[in-house]
């Protein structure tokens, strides 16, 4: 008896035991089967007020600035926000990736250099990119950061926007679909994604300042489209609110953006995250939907804490804004699948899918008597010159800068700051010596006109390079190229009649030379196998088939505004922000943008200007044929035939634009669909294309809603926007 009591004892005490022990069902949220939301809901039940709060605020700027505190635990990103380890709750570690993995060298990690995102958009390949982003969401994983603070889809409105090189052009619905495509390829791999800057930062003059004026109309036509598409598609975990006003209110305490469009109009589930040091206060940024402000808690630490108490912002604003944040974290992934820091970076798959991608965004423009592809076994001497080519390949600045392995090719080693040209090893140079062994292949650096033009007489043919190099924080004044660089390609033309240019540039340029010269390949910032793309090009082993994601205009003043907003060019500096004074900085100035959707190749089309190369445009070492088109007004999709009509395997993107009906008075095309097309020599497909449903519709913005004009719509076809050999007016509805 007394055994047994003991044994029952015992037994109780067993069951006492397993009772304290966690029990799965201890933290219920953790149950894969429910839904995010649901999740999400169990850990607010759970969380104080204090908890709560500090879920919506950043940990100060960390590593981003010399002598501000970095928590212990912190993986050296851009930002951080600390989670509630008692519930299984990470922290969040925020990571800029715009066109790859940022601030890798100072913790000795390796990140791979993409092409610029413009580069990614001129492949007009969806699948790249995929790629695309799941070489970021990788390289995150394996360096333990749970979300990419990239994705920048702001429109190019300017095309002399600094950061129009982490922006996938002036198309509303290719970059939507660029950019959804790319968020998806980072949450594959259940890293939480972003999309931004949300929205109208479509200058980086006076961008904190700057004051945005469009109509609800034109901007749900244009650059709220492609956030549109971009969210749809890509469903990103965040939305980062950008620094400038939109009609009078910071975007991050904007209702119009935020409440209105962004979370009733598109139902948007996940969070709004300020960038950094653009959120302008509490109550006002809470109520109109601001859900995290970074990177520290000067308006969402205590005195959000104090509204919240007062009433001021209600206490289910707050839990919305952390469900927000949460839902997200389930949704993608990064609580039942953390990433840890363990992982090394495979640098070779990443060079390999950078090149690729390069490789099908880089647009051959110019080619005179066929001068490209070169053939090695008939040139006997090349001279290269300019850009640093004997030593590597320029990339973009500001946040979006990747650490280049062995530090920057060109000195110094470590650039002072973020807005100091980094050169990647991937030397052009060397790649034009491999592909042509048997040939004398010189390098000239470009700075002496004289020594390059003698260089360049003395050689069969002649390969410029010409670079930009572009950063955060400051736009091009102009859209020349810096440096003198024209008159260097100037010289080298009168010296070699077979002159090739290569522009590796952030933007468009103007081309004052475009005559005078044989060849043209624009590479943009082509990533850490740029070298490798760029000669495989030249040389033919891999046939162009970029096109161009944005209009390349023949000068400013064919632009809707000749000048950048905020420059006053009578002030007699250039104007440009850091040359203002303490009161320009804080002194908001408007942008008005009155050509509502009318800017690239809607602007040059509206207004019968010529580019000086068109919206779509690309030529290929083959040619194509286009025929038979019909069109589906049912299913809305339009089908024809592409043939190559070459000797040389190629792709051809071929693209399809619409003009609404004439009751909208619009007088230009949007562009509806497009392919990429391989083919053969000789080959023929027909392929059908389906139409993007929102190009073919306006806004009534009296009924907040879409509407599908009634009457005919011009159905277009072809290889750019200004050649449609294909047309058929059609009703769609
Ligand atoms: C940029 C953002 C970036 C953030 C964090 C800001 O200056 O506008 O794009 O994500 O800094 O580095």
């Amino acid at each position: 008896m007394h055994l047994r009591s003991t044994a029952l004892a015992l037994a109780l005490t067993a069951v006492s035991c397993i009772a304290q022990t966690p029990q799965p069902d201890a933290r219920p949220w953790m149950n894969t089967a429910l839904s995010p939301d649901e999740r999400a809901d169990m850990v607010v039940h759970e969380l104080t007020q204090a908890e709560k709060i500090q879920l919506v605020h950043g940990i100060g700027w960390g590593p981003l600035r010399e002598g501000a505190p970095v928590p212990p635990g912190n993986n050296g990103g851009a930002g951080e926000v600390l989670g509630i380890p008692r519930l299984g709750i990470p922290d969040l570690q925020q990571a800029d990736s715009a066109v790859g993995v940022r601030m890798a060298a100072p913790e000795s990690r390796y990140a791979t250099l993409l092409p610029s995102v413009l580069g990614a958009a001129a492949s007009w390949d969806p699948e790249a990119a995929l790629i695309y982003g799941d070489v970021i969401g990788r390289e995150l994983r394996a360096q333990g950061f749970n979300q990419s603070i990239g994705g920048g889809v702001d429109l190019a409105r300017d095309p002399r926007n600094g950061r129009l090189f982490e922006y996938p052009g002036e198309d509303p619905v290719l970059a939507g679909v660029t950019v959804g495509q790319l968020i998806r390829g980072v949450q594959k791999n259940q890293i939480m994604g972003d999309i931004k800057h949300y929205a109208m930062n479509d200058q980086e003059t006076g961008r904190t300042i700057v004051d945005v004026h469009a109509t609800h109309k034109a901007m749900r036509e244009s650059d709220l489209l492609a956030f549109e598409i971009g969210i749809r598609i890509g469903q990103p975990s965040s939305v980062m609110c950008s620094y400038n006003k939109v009609d009078g209110d910071w975007a991050c305490e904007n209702d119009y953006l935020l409440n209105q469009v962004l979370k009733r109009d598109w139902h948007y589930p996940g969070f709004v995250v300020s960038d950094w040091e653009a959120t302008h206060s509490t109550v006002k940024a809470a109520r109109a939907g601001l859900d995290m402000q970074m990177p520290g808690d000067e308006y969402f630490g205590k005195p959000l804490l104090d509204a919240v108490a007062d009433g001021s912002v209600p206490q289910s604003r707050l839990d919305d804004m952390v469900h927000r944040l949460l839902r997200s974290m389930f949704a993608a992934g990064v609580i039942d699948h953390p990433p840890t820091p363990r992982f090394v970076v495979d640098p070779f798959k990443g060079r390999d899918d950078s090149q690729h991608i390069a490789e099908e965004s880089i647009v051959l423009l110019r080619n005179q008597n066929n001068v490209l592809p070169l053939d090695p076994s008939t040139i006997h001497s090349i001279a290269v010159i300019g850009a640093h080519a004997n030593v590597g390949i320029l990339s973009g600045g500001g946040s979006a800068q990747v650490d280049a392995p062995g530090g920057n090719a060109i000195s110094p080693k470590t650039p002072t700051s973020w807005n100091k040209p980094v050169y990647f090893p991937s030397a052009p140079l060397r790649y034009i010596r491999e592909h042509a062994p048997q040939a004398d292949v010189h390098f000239d650096p470009g700075t002496d006109l004289a020594a390059a033009a003698k260089l360049a007489h003395s050689v069969e043919v002649a390969i410029v390079f010409a670079d930009q190099y572009m950063s955060e924080g400051s736009d091009s004044l102009t859209l020349s190229l810096p440096n003198h660089q024209d008159d260097l390609i100037r010289a080298v033309s009168v010296a070699n009649p077979h002159t090739i240019v290569v522009l590796v540039t952030g933007n468009p340029v103007s081309m004052p030379w475009v005559d005078s010269v044989s060849g043209i390949l624009e590479a943009w910032y082509p990533g850490i196998a740029g070298g490798q793309a760029i000669a495989d090009i030249l040389f033919g082993s891999t046939n162009p088939s970029g096109k161009l994601p944005i209009t390349f205009p023949r000068t400013e003043s064919d632009l809707p505004h000749p000048q950048i907003f905020g420059i006053d060019a009578s002030r007699g500096d250039a104007g440009l922000p850091e040359n203002w004074t303490a009161k320009q900085k804080e002194t908001s100035f408007p942008a008005d943008y009155s050509e509502g959707v009318r800017f690239g190749y809607k602007w040059f089309q509206s207004t019968h200007r010529q580019p000086l190369y068109p919206f779509g445009f690309g030529l290929s070492y083959t040619h194509y044929r286009y025929s038979r088109l019909s069109v589906d007004a049912q299913a809305r999709t339009a089908t024809f035939t592409v043939e190559n009509t070459g000797q040389r395997f190629g792709t051809e993107i071929a693209q399809l634009y619409v003009q609404l009906p004439a009751a909208t008075q619009e007088n230009f095309h949007r562009l509806a669909g497009w392919q990429r097309i391989p083919l053969k020599p000789r080959e023929r497909k027909t392929v059908t294309l389906p139409m993007e449903p929102l190009a073919l519709a306006g806004f009534n913005v009296d009924k907040n809603a879409w509407e599908w004009p009634h009457g005919d719509y011009v159905v277009a076809v072809g290889g750019s926007s200004s050649d449609l050999p294909l047309e058929i007016k059609t009703k769609l509805n």
